[in-house]
């Protein structure tokens, strides 16, 4: 039996969600896999660094000692695991990139939800890794929790990917399918709000920088291409108006905001993310509401699909959790 000193960089949805599947799991994490678990540290931008040489109780965070700033809060708490979970910085991936760092250089096997230290610094993080012989991991990044880096790592050696394409984003379905419902663009935006899936401002999601960061991140670690955001061409779902997504509904070919990368003859990739009409035989169809999909093209297999049916925010948790039991499996190796 090991017992891990976990830390949370970032509690809100995610966090709070992995906080509470960890305890759900806490006996079958002992029986099965030999874990056990304390949280020693967490940080937020409000709540500030807080952090204990022991374990801690994240329900009551005001009891807990501040520390000031990351790296007195890193030396303190001294986590195994640390889980960053801060918001997303599309432009940079800042300042998560070199908390991120820093943890793997403490000795932390270091797993993350955020796609922008993935599309910015994989190479780098992945380095910081090896050297210091500790997993750097990230599966909830793209579709939740379904798998999707570790298919490549674990389950598929040696194939080649020569594209893949998907559909990335919740928010915009629901908001197409209420179009289709007949309902206007902001009343669709209002029900991916209301189900949770939209936040505030749904810009991100709407103008497709959400799909775009996805595209990146996997094009980065599956293809190897160091795809940056501004090499994608994008159009949101903004222009398309109700009754042309109503037409494309009853012609039984609805529109989806679809991510598409291809990996051309000289090596480089070609991405782009745009609204396109799916058909019933496409791999995408039966893809509903917050529903996601990714579908690879591979030399061995000529089309592979994962689809997340519904995932949530236990799915996005669960994600973090297998990255946690497989870092202390790869330790074992
Ligand atoms: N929600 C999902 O379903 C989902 C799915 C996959 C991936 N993700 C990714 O997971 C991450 C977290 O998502 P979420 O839904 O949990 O977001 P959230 O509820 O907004 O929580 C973000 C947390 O990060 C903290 N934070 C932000 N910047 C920070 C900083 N510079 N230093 C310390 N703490 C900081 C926030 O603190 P304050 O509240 O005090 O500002 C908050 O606790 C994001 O990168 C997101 O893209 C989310």
């Amino acid at each position: 039996m090991k017992r891990y000193r976990l830390c949370f960089l970032g509690f809100g949805n995610v966090g709070r969600a992995l906080a509470r599947l960890l305890v759900a799991k806490s006996q079958e994490l002992r029986e099965r896999y030999e874990i056990e678990w304390e949280i020693t540290g967490v940080a937020t931008r409000r709540m500030g660094w807080r952090a204990s040489g022991e374990a801690i109780d994240v329900a009551n965070t005001d009891q807990i000692p501040s520390k000031n700033g990351f790296h007195e809060w890193l030396a303190t708490a001294r986590p195994d695991v640390l889980f960053e979970t801060t918001s997303l910085n599309p432009e940079t991936g800042q300042p998560a990139i070199d908390y991120l760092k820093a943890s793997l250089q403490s000795g932390a096997h270091t797993i993350t939800a955020n796609k922008a230290p993935i599309v910015y610094a994989y190479d780098e993080l992945n380095e910081i890794s090896k050297a210091n012989g500790k997993s750097f991991l990230f599966e909830a990044t793209v579709l939740d929790s379904a798998p999707v880096f570790s298919l490549f790592r674990e389950t598929l050696p040696g194939v080649k990917v020569r594209g893949f394409s998907g559909v990335f984003n919740s928010t915009t379905n629901v908001i197409l399918e209420s179009m289709e419902a007949g309902r206007t663009f902001a009343e669709g935006v209002k029900m991916a709000q209301e189900l949770g899936v939209a936040e505030t401002d749904p810009t991100h999601d709407v103008e497709g920088w959400d799909s775009i960061m996805k595209i990146c991140a996997i094009a980065r670690v599956i293809l190897r291409t160091p795809l940056l955001p501004s090499d994608v061409r994008r159009e949101g779902i903004r222009g398309l108006d109700p009754d042309t997504v109503q037409a494309a509904r009853a012609e039984g070919r609805p529109f989806k905001l679809l991510s598409r990368a291809t990996v051309n003859m000289d090596g480089s990739v070609s991405a782009s993310v745009r609204p396109e009409q799916i058909g019933t035989g496409d791999p995408f169809s039966s893809v509903r509401g917050t529903s996601l999909a990714i579908h690879f093209e591979l030399d061995t297999i000529p089309g592979l699909t994962v689809v997340s049916h519904r995932p949530n925010l236990q799915s996005t948790a669960y994600g973090l959790l297998a990255d946690f039991i497989n870092a202390t499996r790869y330790q074992e190796r």
